[in-house]
């Protein structure tokens, strides 16, 4: 009898790896330039060919696309751009065939103005859905509540001049924010949870989540002292003491985390750009009313130096509650692309990180193949937030263009006119030519999503720091018997690093970013070329 694959013991959401899909980029089926879920379909098996254990894509509900989907006027039904709700259930029952499981993005937040709550909320003050959102009257000189500032520019404050109060919200004026300390919101908005979990969805990405949970008196925010004007977003003039995070957010997540539980194996994944020690606070107190796993986007801040990078894993892991499950993430649709954040060379190695530490990886597409962040030309823009800061790297358009299929016309992403402009090196930087070269990324992210299915230790194994000299760092995964070492070099020469003596080691490379390192021996210490990284299997030493 064979034993059962010790990863069995644990859920999908922690053995599997999350690929985040942004809709309207992947691929286009009826040629109207915008990427639809017929489109998703047709690349499924692309998907199951590289790999991923499950996918995540951004909103595809009924929107006046303010700020492309974030901004859900309707949260039961599909926006016609995507297709229709027979378009969504097939593609949940051919994603299911496959075993690939399908998460939706959760929008609690802020609705759309044009969301038939608001509607109602803003046609007169005792509207009995008046309170679904935060109103508040003008301060005694005739201004806004308070001093609060949108992430997207301004104050979070619009007047309405029809009912003569402001309300809130945390993004663009066409997002208003819900007020989830009433009942009637909270009930209505695990209602759309529900609708979806029983429709098979097998969990959600929750947008925004830190900022559900503001003051209950309104307290102005005090200015950040570590603000540089010209180099930081507008917005992080202040701290945001008030305007999120206080503590009822551990209340409503403990609402949302029940919901999921009513369904067997569903997951919470939260958006909230926090430093390590706040974050792993919304784990919960016991593994039981938290979300499963708040994003943990160290990869993306941290400066790509080799001792920070280290540095920032240790400190996650050593942050870590016993019962959670750790998570990493790249790159997503708000922020530059890992390829042109940090050296194209250094890609490979990015890769090797993300689907090598412990915990559950989220991919955003593309970057399979290294797409880099594309230079969208003013008069193209169509990211609200590149429109609001026109000079600055702020607009998130670079990383949201269409994904690279092949060397045809719109690097076959669609028959139209694409919304976003194509890469301009699409016919070199495609899915069909990475598909044909063993050296490529693509291939070296499919030979790694190969090797976690079938190492224990990559998916569930411990994880133990192995040194960190200059550019390099090291550290072990291990599980029952198996002990493999991954060794990365983030630098631009050559290196090496001895294992600590106490691990006394010989082992053999089973995957690296050069091929032709495999089969390689390492003793006592890891040789590494510029930009390389290997994966060994180690064993006792004989000697
Ligand atoms: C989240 C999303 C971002 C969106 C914002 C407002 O940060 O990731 O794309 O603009 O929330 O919903």
């Amino acid at each position: 009898m064979v034993d059962k694959h010790p990863a069995e013991k644990h859920l999908w959401w922690q053995t599997g790896v999350i690929y985040q899909i942004y809709p309207l980029s992947f691929a286009d089926s009826n040629g109207d330039g915008y990427g639809d879920l017929p489109g998703i379909l047709g690349k499924l098996d692309y998907l199951k060919w590289l790999g991923v254990d499950a996918v995540w894509i951004s909103p595809i509900y009924p929107s006046p696309l303010a700020d492309y989907g974030y901004d859900v006027s309707d949260y039961k039904a599909i926006h016609p751009l995507f297709g229709t709700m027979e378009d969504f259930d097939r593609l949940l029952a051919a994603c299911h065939e496959r075993g690939i499981k399908l998460l939706l993005d959760y929008v609690p937040n802020h609705t759309s103005d044009q969301h038939p709550w608001f509607v109602e909320s803003r046609s007169s003050r005792d509207n009995p859905k008046r309170n679904w959102y935060l109103w508040k009257d003008q301060n005694r000189d005739g201004g806004p509540p308070n001093n609060w500032l949108s992430v997207f520019g301004g104050r979070v404050w619009e007047w309405d001049e029809n009912t003569r109060q402001y309300y809130c919200h945390s993004f663009l004026k066409e997002q208003p924010d819900l007020n989830w300390r009433n009942p009637e919101v909270q009930e209505a908005m695990l209602d759309v949870m529900r609708f979806w979990l029983d429709k098979g969805v097998d969990g959600f990405r929750v947008d925004a989540l830190w900022h559900v949970a503001k003051d209950e008196q309104f307290r102005d925010n005090p200015p950040d002292p570590d603000y540089v004007e010209g180099e930081m977003s507008p917005y992080r003039r202040l701290m945001p003491t008030y305007s999120g995070g206080q503590p009822a957010l551990q209340e409503i997540v403990a609402l949302m985390r029940r919901v999921t539980q009513e369904f067997p194996e569903r997951v919470l994944i939260g958006e909230m750009y926090l430093p390590v020690e706040e974050l792993v606070r919304y784990y919960g107190r016991d593994g039981n009313t938290g979300i499963h796993l708040p994003h943990n986007f160290q990869l993306i801040v941290l400066p790509w130096q080799a001792m920070d990078v280290f540095a920032g894993i240790n400190e996650y892991e050593a942050s870590l509650p016993a019962f959670a499950w750790p998570t990493w993430v790249l790159g997503n649709h708000d922020k530059p692309r890992v390829a042109s954040r940090i050296e194209p060379e250094q890609a490979k190695i990015a890769a090797l990180l993300l689907l090598t530490l412990r915990g559950t990886p989220t991919m955003y597409y593309g970057d399979e193949i290294g797409m880099e962040d594309v230079n969208v030309p003013a008069a193209e823009t169509r990211d609200p937030v590149a429109k609001a800061f026109p000079k600055s790297r702020l607009g998130r358009d670079p990383e949201r263009t269409p994904m690279q299929w092949s060397a045809e016309p719109n690097a076959g992403f669609s028959t139209g006119e694409p919304w976003l402009p194509i890469a301009e090196d699409y016919e070199q930087t495609n899915v069909e030519k990475q598909k044909q070269d063993d050296r490529s990324l693509l291939a070296f992210y499919r030979r790694l999503l190969e090797l976690r299915r079938q190492e224990p230790a990559l998916q569930i194994g411990g994880y133990l720091p192995a040194g960190q000299k200059k550019n390099v760092f090291a550290f072990v995964r291990e599980h029952g018997e198996t002990t493999l070492l991954i060794a990365v070099n983030l630098g631009g020469t050559r290196a090496r690093l001895a294992v600590p003596r106490h691990m006394d080691v010989t082992g053999e490379i089973i995957l690296g970013t050069d091929p032709a390192r495999v089969g390689g021996k390492i003793k006592e210490y890891v040789e590494l070329s510029p930009d390389e990284g290997i994966i060994a299997r180690i064993s006792p030493s004989d000697e």
